[in-house]
């Protein structure tokens, strides 16, 4: 038996991004039983990769399939503490560098939560250089066990602008989905991710547009769509919200 949580920090989601991650949810799904482990990437920091993992991974455990989202941004993990997460019992947390470092057991850093289908693996603790840790066999082998026991692995790690870490995690994904800071990032760099997933033999799934503000989401539709919606089709672009709050 895993370890049950709290997580007590769960805004409610005004109803266009609850949409727009619905449709994502809907598009992933129809990929085929093969894809069952997706990265959530993004080129630079701050671009909504996180946001998108944890409510991708909820609507999907909500839907009744059987998910995980691991935290596998090594080096500035702020699951735990964004969304208040502790165990039940109230003893201490383990995480992803626990099991891969440490030889800790799964069972001991897989979390259960109030979601029937949905369970977590976060990450306790921070670790200066997590490379050596993402290319060991022992990381590679646990995705291909937790894609045994769940449909969909979401695993929501660091920008690919800033260190390798995402290229290593997308070379033993099924695929990404790659978040984009509408109206922020240059296109130049998003290219540059495209190629660097490319490289790491990772598939494009799809693009967020996400924090989209009024007037700048056509400008980005229309590029992407006519630049990448051949071959890879899906955009999803998350609300308005944002751009009011800031
Ligand atoms: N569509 C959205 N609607 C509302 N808030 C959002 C949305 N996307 C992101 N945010 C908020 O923006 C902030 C940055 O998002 P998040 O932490 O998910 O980015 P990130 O890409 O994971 O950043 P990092 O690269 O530092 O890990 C957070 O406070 C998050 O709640
Ligand atoms: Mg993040």
């Amino acid at each position: 038996m895993n370890t049950r949580c709290k997580i007590l920090e769960q805004p409610e989601l005004p109803y266009s991004v609850e949409e727009a991650i619905n449709r994502l949810r809907i598009n992933i799904s129809f990929l085929g039983s093969d894809i069952r482990k997706i990265m959530i990437i993004s080129s630079e920091p701050n671009e909504g990769k996180s946001f998108i993992a944890m409510n991708l991974w909820r609507q999907m455990a909500s839907a009744g399939e059987k998910s995980i989202l691991i935290d596998a941004d090594l080096r500035k993990s702020v699951m735990i503490d964004n969304y208040k997460i502790s165990r039940e019992d109230g003893k201490e947390l383990w995480g992803l560098s626990h099991y891969l470092s440490d030889n800790k057991k799964l069972v001991d850093c897989i979390l259960s939560t109030d979601l029937e289908n949905g369970d977590i693996l976060p990450n306790a603790n921070n670790i200066v250089n997590p490379s050596l840790l993402l290319e060991s066999r022992r990381f590679s082998d646990l995705l291909n066990q937790l894609a045994e026991e769940y449909r969909y692995i979401f695993l929501d790690v660091p920008p690919l602008g800033l260190v390798s870490d995402g290229e290593r995690i997308g070379n033993v994904c099924d695929g990404a989905v790659l978040v984009v800071r509408s109206g922020v990032t240059p296109k130049g760099i998003i290219r540059n991710s495209i190629a660097q997933l490319e490289r790491a033999g990772c598939p494009l799934l799809g693009i967020v547009l996400n924090r989209v503000g009024a007037g700048e989401n056509k400008y980005y539709g229309r590029y992407y769509s006519k630049y990448y919606g051949k071959h890879y089709g899906n955009k999803y672009y998350t609300d308005k919200y944002y751009s009011q709050k800031e």
